[in-house]
């Protein structure tokens, strides 16, 4: 086991390269399963998480051979049809195996996730979907159990905008017969990504980044050749750090398109935000200005951020109003965020951020992977020595973040427990 120290109080300085995107790299990963041959991927981010849809893909049967940032996934011979819940209960994106396995195989058994730190998260919309398309459904010791013929189109309105319902359905729509409209869909970018990944493969997508996605199913595909977009809460991470540190960053391949939020927030609570070719330079201000946030689905401002913006805000010239409106229990965060000296008040689905003049340095511990990313900018801005205990949740999400933090004049190390 590790955790991370930290001394607080040195200004972030230099350039630091944003890794690939995981929110985008696990459904292509499950996209692979849509058909056989080689399929090729690069810009995967050396994730805890990739490493679980890694064996997830080789316990169904593919062959997978990575190295480096690149893997050939190979999924001629899938032999199981079935997610185990051993892997399921450490990574919920692992039913986005569902809809190409049921798409391709007609057949399909996944583990229900079960709960999350930060909310119950029920797949009810991504079953729904798939039932719409002739699916049979059941539930099998906790196993979703899904057989049929042959997918057929379907129009399908989403009760809420659900990233993962979208591309669930969207993945097992590829293969059906007819034609599937995906309304009130998700508009995230990753979507966009999955979507032109699949219409490399021959699928027919329209209308990926838009609340209506139009999908003519086709009969057959062809192997992935794709490279995995630039991780926009990475870089949104970066991004804040900077800000709260008063320093001066380049965030290199940074997507203002994928960031309009963020960069907007950040420039109302006082940062200089310039856009630039290869990337985002952001310059922290003097003074930290205090902000609202209401988290929404895309294009409104990411729930993955809230956590992160909190830290920044603990330290604003006023009081910050933030509204997460995603997930029902994404405030873990708080109680430790005020062991280091911050004055936040929950409300509901608010949290009073009230700006206090220094975070002093104490032992705090990781709740889920946008949390544990907020408690190391907390500490670096803090005076004093943070230590961040249970830094599996930060492996889940974070390529390497303590060497890219260092490299941008942070003293910061992990060390073993
Ligand atoms: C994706 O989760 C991301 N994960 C999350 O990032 C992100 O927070 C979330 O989208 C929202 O942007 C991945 O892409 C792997 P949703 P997902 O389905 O797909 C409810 C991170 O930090 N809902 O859009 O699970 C749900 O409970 C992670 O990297 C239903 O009620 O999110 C939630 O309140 C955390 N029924 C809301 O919709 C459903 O069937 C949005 O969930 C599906 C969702």
């Amino acid at each position: 086991m590790n955790k991370i120290v930290i001394h607080g109080g040195n200004p972030l300085n230099g350039t630091v390269q944003v890794s690939g995107a995981k929110n985008s790299a696990l459904p292509l990963l499950c996209a692979t399963l849509l058909t056989g041959g080689d399929h090729h991927l690069s810009n995967i981010p050396q994730l805890r998480d990739i490493r679980t849809v890694f064996e997830l893909l080789k316990t169904l049967g593919a062959e997978v051979d990575c190295s480096g940032d690149s893997a050939v996934i190979n999924a001629d011979r899938v032999e199981s049809i079935e997610a185990p819940y051993d892997l399921v209960k450490t990574m919920r994106a692992s039913v986005l195996v569902l809809g190409p396995l049921l798409a391709r195989y007609g057949h399909a058994r996944v583990s229900l996730p079960g709960g999350c730190a930060i909310g119950a998260r029920p797949i009810d919309l991504h079953l729904k979907g798939l039932a719409a398309m002739g699916a049979e459904i059941s539930l099998d010791h906790g196993y979703v159990e899904a057989r049929v013929e042959r997918l057929k189109g379907a129009t399908i309105y989403f009760d809420m905008p659900t990233v993962g319902g979208t591309e669930n359905l969207m993945m097992a729509a590829t293969l059906a017969e007819g034609t599937t409209v995906l309304e009130n869909a998700a508009c995230e970018p990753e979507i966009i990504d999955l979507a032109t990944a699949l219409n490399g493969m021959g699928a027919q997508i329209s209308g990926a980044g838009t609340d209506t996605i139009t999908i003519e199913g086709v009969d057959a595909l062809r192997p992935m050749n794709h490279r995995v977009m630039a991780d926009r809460i990475e870089a949104g991470t970066f991004m804040v750090a900077a800000a709260m540190t008063r320093g001066n960053v380049l965030v290199k391949d940074a997507d203002p398109v994928c960031l309009e939020a963020v960069i907007s927030k950040l420039r109302e609570a006082g940062a200089q935000v310039d856009l630039c070719e290869d990337g985002i330079r952001v310059k922290g201000a003097e003074e930290i200005l205090p902000i609202q946030i209401k988290t929404s689905p895309h294009p409104g401002f990411p729930t993955d951020m809230q956590a992160q913006f909190m830290a920044m805000l603990t330290l604003a010239n006023g009081t910050s109003v933030i509204a997460e409106n995603v997930f029902e229990n994404r405030f873990m965060h708080v109680c430790e965020l005020q062991r280091l000296g911050s004055n936040i008040r929950i409300d509901g689905k608010q949290a009073l951020v009230e700006g206090v003049d220094m975070l002093l340095g104490a032992p705090v511990m990781a709740t889920d992977l946008r949390a544990s990313a907020s408690l190391v900018l907390a500490g670096l801005a803090a005076d004093n020595t943070t230590e961040v205990s249970r830094i599996y949740h930060l492996d889940r999400g974070y390529e390497r973040l303590e060497e890219k933090l260092l490299a941008l004049g942070a003293d910061i190390q992990r060390v073993a427990i």
